[in-house]
């Protein structure tokens, strides 16, 4: 594998394209928004002069890194030639839907389908294509260049070969792959969303504010972040989505946001990438709480 192509160049996109490059693979990095194409690029050449201060990487290492990424607008010249295809576009089914149907049409028989999604039905975005044996998800953690861990999902009928090269890439890459099923919100999310949506829940009954449930987890579980933090880093409206997929999935209220949770995405409170969220993380007020009010 050569020819690494990443959809989308939002918070994971960006990471992920950094990860390939920095491992020497040829890397299309393809968003609809220009924008967010060099919002993207700026994001890892920022990535890389902090790996650069730490003596982690060389200044040829960086330039080289930067030099293996071409960006393009145009999902038909950016996916040609493609080895592997990872799919790092916002989590909506439809959009996701929409853009396996044309990776199918547009790619060669050999491509592999990844996709990056933190919910959404390998199986259903498998079935949107013709090569349902070679689509498979590639679970990144935020942030990408740094988390270890990428969650290996075997669709329903993900093959044993795919299932390998991918597992095989991820090692390539430094990273450890986990392989697991596809069932709602796999094994991560399925763990960590129903800790937040609880911790969102504590604040919401005023059982203690922002900074009061972040310190306990902090300091008596050992977690390097709270979990109101982590929502505000993962972003409200992933978080918010992921949970509405494992309640449609189980069926089970248990999974149901907390209504707090879902306010903030409607009022545009989105976390870090808002620039707000439990936290205010504009200039002035770098990473201050904001909702003291549900303190009683
Ligand atoms: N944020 C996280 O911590 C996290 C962690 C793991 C997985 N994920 C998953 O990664 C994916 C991306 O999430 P994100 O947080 O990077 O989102 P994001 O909103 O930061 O970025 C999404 C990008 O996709 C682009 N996009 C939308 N439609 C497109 C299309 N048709 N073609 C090309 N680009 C398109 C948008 O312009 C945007 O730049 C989602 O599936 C999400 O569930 C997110």
């Amino acid at each position: 594998m050569k020819q690494i192509a990443v959809i989308g160049a939002g918070t994971m996109g960006n990471g992920i394209a950094h990860t390939f490059a920095q491992s020497g693979f040829q890397v299309s990095l393809i968003d609809v928004n220009e924008v967010a194409l060099e919002k993207g690029l700026a994001t890892i050449a920022k990535n890389l002069d902090r790996m650069l201060a730490k003596e982690h990487i060389t200044e040829a290492e960086k330039s080289q890194t930067l030099g293996n990424i071409t960006t393009y607008t145009s999902i038909e010249t950016g996916v040609m030639n493609a080895d592997l295809v990872v799919e790092a576009a916002t989590e909506r089914v439809d959009l996701k839907l929409n853009i396996f149907k044309q990776l199918d049409s547009l790619c060669e028989a050999k491509t592999i389908l990844a996709t990056n999604t933190s919910s959404i039905s390998i199986t259903q975005i498998a079935a949107a294509t013709s090569r349902p044996e070679q689509v498979i998800g590639m679970h990144f953690m935020n942030p990408v260049p740094i988390m270890k861990l990428v969650e290996i999902i075997r669709g329903y009928n993900t093959s044993d070969a795919v299932t390998k090269t991918i597992m095989e890439l991820s090692e390539t890459l430094g990273k450890v792959p986990v392989e697991v099923n596809d069932y709602p919100g796999f094994v991560a999310n399925r763990i960590l969303m129903p800790m937040i949506n609880e911790s969102i829940e504590t604040l919401y009954n005023g059982v203690a504010g922002v900074l009061e449930i972040d310190t306990v987890m902090k300091l008596g579980m050992a977690h390097p972040m709270g979990p109101l933090q982590l929502a505000d880093f993962i972003g409200l409206d992933v978080c918010l989505s992921i949970l509405n997929v494992m309640y449609d999935g189980f069926k089970n209220p248990k999974y149901a946001p907390c209504p707090l949770l879902v306010n903030m995405v409607q009022a545009g409170k989105l976390g870090v990438k808002s620039g707000e969220g439990f936290y205010d993380y504009s200039e002035h007020r770098k990473a201050e709480v904001v909702s003291k009010q549900f303190l009683k």
